[in-house]
């Protein structure tokens, strides 16, 4: 307590009763459509979560609930408090730990009081003041439900009017409870460079588990912030409890999941507090990033349908918009072009068939020029040698032949050989005494800098400026922060994992002010990126550099139970050995793309990727809004198997792929399909069918009432790797 006074004690305990004087077991209900989070203060105005499941038919009921099954005998209160603090009743892993200004490490947040306002068609705002009794020292808790969704959204404002800074250790969003389940499985990611969401479901043990990133920049690489939990058994695509979450922040997370003595699942996420303390200066608010989550009855299909609408509808640029099909130059030129090669590109788009042509890495810098990916980075003046004519020819061609033109940014990226690095060393995230390390033979710009937010902007800026029909942008960030010192912050070090992204997001904020529509890819060396804050300013993300198809199908299957089609770009590239067919309608799942050289396609090929590219703008909307049922899944079959039934159930898409090359593998059995509606009747006709092939799949009709209980049979076999059916209701 220190230098605290005895009469501020009384004042401010007397303001806590006053407050409160009613408060004693009241419940606070967070309600979706099929769930209910109940909170309840108890007589000693302490805030516990007393059950998160399914929804009693009575809320009257929730009060009901014995005691016994919240708390533990001897640890009343301790178990499940709403956000747990560290240094006083709690012993278990807290949500919040800080040391006051004085010095202690002691703190106990108590019920204040609650406001619910609502701020949507549907979606409501609990907020839920707490109070130490003894440190001026508040958080609010946040909680916002989408009711037709089922999702829950959670987070926190810190605040404190203490004489001095508190340091904050540790700053959770949210501290959910998961209890009365015998067993927890947990679904967990974990990737690299081209290995993206690896799947790995595992039975939790008492103790903890932390799903965490310390890469700072590209801070999914080796993890991603996206989980699932069932509860007993492990959910089945149509069966089962299962929690799906993930924050929304684009740098270092943690998320600890810790099964307690009483076999009670915490989970506390939020920011990673790994070199992260932070220093909160007197009556400045601290804001912890969104954590949402949303709990399935029905399996994990039910689960990522409703987030798919939650998305689409909330969380993503134009998620309910449409989008460019588009060829790539990566792979087809590298580093290595001209302006004749990019116009003959651009009219190999048209010949494609695509929207759009993206020129990618490599179209910068002069003293030192881009030709390699070890400099030019922060040097975006075009270069002059590979592009006498700027980008406005190259342009004006994608113009003349009705395509749009794109362009590859890495903005908040330095390359040591470059004007940038040298005439601002001081920008740079590096330590001031320590060898360089590079990653991808680059260092990151320190976004905690305002003058380099200006800087980042500005590449934007310019380029918007100097090429008014730019009609796409992919920012791509291919280096992680090694050596983390800012110059910028001073003794403030531990502020830059959260000041950079902090940062990143202002210029974000900037560059969608004045550019609110432009569509543009978010690219992380990969997948390297992707949450639902920054896709807040991005209308698509590039899962993985790897584009073979047979690991895209793994990856894609993945992705799709968190993101929704429309955000995922698949591209048909050079990896891999299947065939064209194979790889365009692997790439048809999602947001279609092509990075290939179109020259070298022979007549058929040719001819098999404008058909597909017609098939696939003309089913889009089913493909892009339709609600996903996995039918069958990669892990477990020798073909994978999925259907998009679009919103009003007139048309779907029904896509399946061979997995496994062993003799034999195939689809024996018919595939029984999901979400048709019984009672109609469906036109099911193969498409994407090789020129001067039959399809594998006679058109016939069928009831839904006979695709939902016998199936069809996609023939997918070693010589037909893939088909691809259309269901029309008739
Ligand atoms: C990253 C991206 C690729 C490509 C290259 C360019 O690796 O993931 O798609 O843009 O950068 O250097």
């Amino acid at each position: 307590m220190g230098k605290f006074k005895p009469y501020i004690l009384v004042i401010f305990l007397s303001l806590i009763i006053n407050l409160t004087p009613m408060m004693a077991q009241e419940i606070i209900l967070i309600k979706t459509k099929n769930t209910t989070l109940a909170l309840q203060v108890n007589t000693s105005n302490e805030l516990s979560t007393i059950y998160f499941g399914a929804s009693l038919d009575n809320d009257n009921e929730y009060g009901f609930i014995p005691p016994e099954y919240s708390q533990g005998t001897d640890y009343s209160g301790v178990y499940n408090a709403t956000y747990t603090s560290s240094g006083s009743k709690n012993l278990l892993e807290p949500a919040i730990a800080v040391t006051h200004a004085d010095g202690n490490t002691s703190l106990d947040l108590h019920y204040v009081s609650k406001t619910i306002t609502s701020i949507g068609e549907g979606i409501t705002q609990t907020d839920i003041l707490l109070r130490d009794p003894v440190y001026p020292f508040e958080v609010h808790l946040f909680y916002v439900t989408y009711f037709e969704n089922d999702i829950i959204e959670q987070w926190t404002t810190i605040k404190h009017s203490e004489k001095g800074e508190v340091i904050l250790n540790k700053f959770s969003s949210a501290n959910l409870y998961l209890k009365g389940s015998k067993e927890y499985w947990l679904n967990q990611y974990h990737g690299d460079w081209a290995q993206e969401m690896q799947s790995e479901e595992t039975r939790l043990t008492h103790g903890i588990k932390v799903l965490d990133s310390k890469l700072g920049t590209r801070a999914n690489l080796f993890q991603p912030p996206v989980f699932m939990v069932s509860l007993e058994t492990p959910a089945t695509e149509n069966e089962g409890f299962v929690l799906f979450a993930g924050l929304e922040w684009s740098g270092n997370f943690r998320t600890d999941l810790e099964l307690d003595p009483l076999n009670n699942l915490r989970i506390i996420s939020g920011i990673n507090n790994d070199a992260s303390n932070y220093r909160l200066a007197k009556n400045v608010i601290f804001k912890t990033p969104k954590f949402w989550f949303t709990l399935s009855s029905q399996g994990k299909g039910f689960a990522s349908r409703n987030l798919h609408n939650w998305a689409t509808k909330y969380k993503i640029l134009d998620g309910e918009g449409s989008r460019y099909t588009l060829l790539n130059n990566w792979e087809s030129t590298y580093f290595d072009f001209d302006e004749a090669k990019l116009k003959d590109l651009i009219v190999d788009s048209r010949r494609l068939g695509v929207d759009l042509f993206l020129l990618d890495d490599g179209w910068f810098g002069n003293d030192y020029p881009r030709n390699n990916d070890d400099a030019a980075l922060g040097d975006w003046d075009v270069n002059k040698k590979k592009l006498p004519n700027g980008i406005a020819t190259l342009v004006e061609t994608a113009t003349n032949n009705n395509v749009g033109f794109g362009i590859w940014i890495e903005p908040e990226m330095v390359s040591p050989e470059s004007n940038l690095y040298q005439k601002h060393p001081d920008w740079v995230i590096k330590q001031p005494d320590r060898e360089e390390h590079y990653f991808r033979n680059q260092l990151v710009l320190d976004l905690s800098n305002p003058k380099v937010q200006d800087f980042v902007y500005g590449v934007v800026d310019d380029l918007f400026i100097e090429n008014p029909d730019l009609a796409y942008i992919k920012w791509d960030c291919n280096a992680v922060i090694y050596n983390s010192y800012s110059k910028h912050l001073g003794a403030n070090q531990s502020h830059l994992y959260i000041d950079y992204v902090n940062g990143l997001y202002k210029v974000l904020e900037r560059v969608r002010a004045k550019y609110p529509k432009t569509p543009m890819m978010l690219c992380a060396g990969g997948g390297g990126r992707v949450d639902y804050a920054v896709l807040k300013y991005f209308t698509e993300f590039w899962p993985s550099d790897n584009t073979d198809p047979i690991e895209r199908i793994f990856m894609q299957w993945e992705y799709s139970y968190f993101y929704p089609a429309i955000a995922t770009v698949n591209h048909v590239t050079n990896w891999g050995k299947q065939p064209i067919k194979f790889k365009t309608d692997v790439a048809m799942m999602g947001k279609l793309g092509f990075d290939i050289v179109v020259e070298d396609l022979n007549e058929e090929d040719l001819e098999f990727c404008q058909n597909a590219i017609k098939n696939y703008s003309a089913l889009s909307n089913s493909i892009l809004h339709g609600a996903l049922y996995r039918l069958q899944s990669p892990l477990k079959n020798d073909v994978a198997s999925l259907i998009f039934v679009n919103k009003n159930g007139n048309e779907a898409v029904m896509f399946n792929y061979l997995v496994n090359n062993r003799y034999g593998s195939g689809s024996r059995n018919p595939i029984i399909i999901k979400g048709l509606d019984k009672d109609a009747h469906y036109l099911v006709e193969e498409i994407n069918v090789y020129p001067n092939k039959e399809p594998v799949v006679i058109s016939k009709a069928y009831s839904g009432d006979f695709l939902m209980k016998i199936g069809i049979n996609p023939h997918v076999n070693l010589n037909n790797t893939s088909v691809v059916l259309k269901l029309t209701r008739i």
